[in-house]
């Protein structure tokens, strides 16, 4: 009498692939079904707070601009990677980011702690003209971004919006984000994001 041997399974195909279907299912399931409940990954890390009005318009202008294209968001758990940029990127970071711009695409640097790396000044100059302050850089000159005004009536709602995803925007943050960022400048906006970037979890270096 044939036993049921490996045998079995590899001069049948239909039972094969049944059986790899479910076993990267169960794996599958294993490995992500908790991650919803971890509080690791569903709670802010300590520190890291909701972008404030003038943050929020600047990380549209970034998503706009398609920043994401060129810069990653994520410093992975390597040696070479948090030597240079600092603590690796943790899941608490992001839980206020939607959508998240972890990304893996690195033109330019990773800029998920360069809050704090550079003065407003440098983001100013740099942005206007990458080259004036990095003779090498590739990266493109945003200037008109200086011109431009941070539309006031437009950050209610898209806080609102922020706030149905699960992000803890109160009312009166919601009523005074207008005044917040009025007279503000897309390029002031953008440089405030930038500089909120990775700063709950301190630079190690
Ligand atoms: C075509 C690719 C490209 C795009 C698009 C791009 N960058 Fe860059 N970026 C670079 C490169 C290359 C560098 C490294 C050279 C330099 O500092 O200019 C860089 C550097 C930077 C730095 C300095 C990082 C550091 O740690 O030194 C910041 C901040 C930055 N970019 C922000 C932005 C923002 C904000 C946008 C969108 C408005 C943007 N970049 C779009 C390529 C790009």
């Amino acid at each position: 009498m044939r036993k049921f041997t490996h045998d079995l399974i590899e001069r049948n195909i239909g039972l094969m692939l049944v059986l790899v279907i479910l076993t990267i299912s169960v794996g599958g399931l294993v490995e992500i079904v908790p991650l919803f409940f971890q509080k690791s990954t569903t709670q802010a890390v300590q520190g890291v707070k909701p972008y404030s009005a003038l943050q929020l318009a600047g990380r549209d202008v970034y998503l706009r601009e398609g920043c994401y294209g060129c810069h990653s968001q994520m410093i992975r758990p390597f040696r070479a990677e948090t030597e240079r940029y600092g603590h690796y990127s943790v899941a608490g970071e992001s839980v206020y980011d939607h959508p998240f711009q972890w990304g893996s695409k690195r033109t330019g640097p990773d800029l998920a702690r360069v809050g704090g790396r550079y003065s407003d000044t440098w983001h100013r100059d740099h942005l206007m003209d990458p080259r004036a302050v990095v003779p090498e850089s590739n990266m493109p000159s945003y200037s008109w971004l200086a011109k431009a005004n941070v539309d006031a009536q437009g950050i209610a709602p898209r806080m609102r919006a922020m706030r149905t995803l699960g992000v803890p925007y109160t009312e009166e943050e919601i009523s005074s984000s207008a005044a917040d960022v009025t007279g503000k400048t897309e390029m002031d906006a953008l440089i405030a994001y930038l500089q909120v970037l990775g700063t709950a979890i301190k630079n190690k270096n």
